[in-house]
């Protein structure tokens, strides 16, 4: 048998080949087709902080520029040792990643094999369905409650002896439903220790912010694995330079996601950053002290519209609409602004808008306002 030049039967593997492109080509070229000016977009799609990072992480980049052509440090040092300060997690147990989005590709890595379950709340975050199918997993969904957060004993009744990862997003993404501990717990303790526990933490700021709990102390106690991801890519507004860190129960596992890694995973510049946007908390106060007012505007606005927003504690929310939601992004997109619309099944009226500056609310509730009453 022949093949066309650069074309095999074999390469890639079957499920590279199904997969579509990453990024949303549609809203791409919607924006192209605008004309609109790149920094002139509405970025409320892609829950970004609007709000530049720290002063003193971006004079730290501008410093760690002039030694960039040296490796970074693989160990990223003095990152681990004030991740370690700020969480009380052991620095042998804290794994660095670009981005946490990183992390979840090797949690797969690591406990999946063809066959096995991976369970998670639905709607949720889409970066773990593609570590289920990269490694052949099957999917199980388990819808959030009605208040957005994951349903912790609809999940825990959903564990099977083939499963083995159990995702838990608090704040959840894209409803924004914090958990206490004490529901936490319930399933930390319904998950066996054949299974991987894994709280995705990417807001933990924001929830903490709204009074929400912190969850090691519980954790810690747990008897099988788990891992907390976290990130400077939401209140550090340092989504640019790809910093997520693993908080792992234990050496075994820190192990494997050290092996999962490739030697250079996070750059010098972003380490340099990632550390001075944590010795400048003010910064990140102030941060979450916008977008916790912003976020009541832009729900109190949402409703005054007729859509029906998730109560939720994030930068982000997700609100139903009666309109069909494929035309309300586009339309929005046709005026510059860039919103996002769920796509797991059951969520599809469900529009998903980043809670970004006071002029961004103003301009998104006004152009929804026109399009809705169209
Ligand atoms: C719940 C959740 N987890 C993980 C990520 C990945 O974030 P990053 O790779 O920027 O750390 C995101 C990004 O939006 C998210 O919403």
């Amino acid at each position: 048998m022949s093949y066309k030049a650069g074309q095999s039967a074999t390469i890639p593997n079957a499920i590279f080949k199904a997969m579509g492109p990453p990024g949303s080509p549609s809203i791409e070229r919607d924006l192209a087709a605008t004309g609109i000016a790149a920094t002139q977009i509405r970025r409320m799609n892609l829950n970004e902080s609007p709000y530049p990072p720290s002063a003193q992480a971006i004079a730290a980049m501008q410093a760690a520029c002039s030694t960039v052509n040296y490796y970074p440090d693989p160990k990223w040092r003095d990152l681990v040792a004030a991740i370690s300060g700020e969480t009380g997690i052991a620095e042998n147990r804290i794994v660095l990643g670009n981005g946490s989005d990183e992390l979840i590709v090797n949690a797969g890595k690591i406990a999946l094999n063809p066959g096995d379950e991976m369970l998670v709340p639905v709607p949720s975050f889409p970066g773990y369905d593609k570590s289920a199918e990269i490694n052949q997993a099957a999917l199980v969904r388990v819808p959030v409650r009605q208040d957005g957060a994951p349903d912790v004993d609809a999940m825990a009744a959903a564990i099977t002896d083939k499963t083995r990862i159990v995702y838990c997003a608090t704040p959840n993404n894209p409803t924004g439903g914090l958990i206490g501990t004490a529901e936490l717990e319930r399933l930390s303790q319904a998950v066996p220790a054949s299974a991987l526990f894994i709280v995705d933490e990417a807001y933990y700021e924001f929830g903490r912010h709204a009074g929400g709990d912190d969850h090691l102390q519980m954790l810690q106690a747990r008897q099988g694995p788990w891992v907390s991801f976290r990130t400077f890519s939401k209140a550090f507004g340092l989504a640019g330079i790809r910093v997520g860190y693993a908080l792992c129960g234990s050496d075994d596992l820190a192990n494997a996601f050290q092996q999962a890694r490739s030697v250079f995973n996070v750059n010098a510049v972003a380490q340099a950053a990632a550390l001075a946007a944590l010795r400048d908390p003010d910064h990140t106060q102030w941060i979450l002290t916008q977008t916790a007012e912003e976020r009541r505007r832009l729900d109190a606005g949402l409703r005054r519209l007729g859509c029906r927003p998730f109560p939720s504690v994030g930068n982000f929310i997700a609100a139903a609409t009666d309109r069909p939601t494929a035309d309300i992004v586009a339309a929005l997109a046709a005026r510059g602004i860039m919103i996002s619309r769920l796509m797991a099944p059951g969520y599809q009226d469900y529009l998903r808008i980043t809670v970004s500056t006071a002029d961004d609310t103003d301009a998104l509730l006004a152009a929804l306002s026109d399009i809705l009453a169209a």
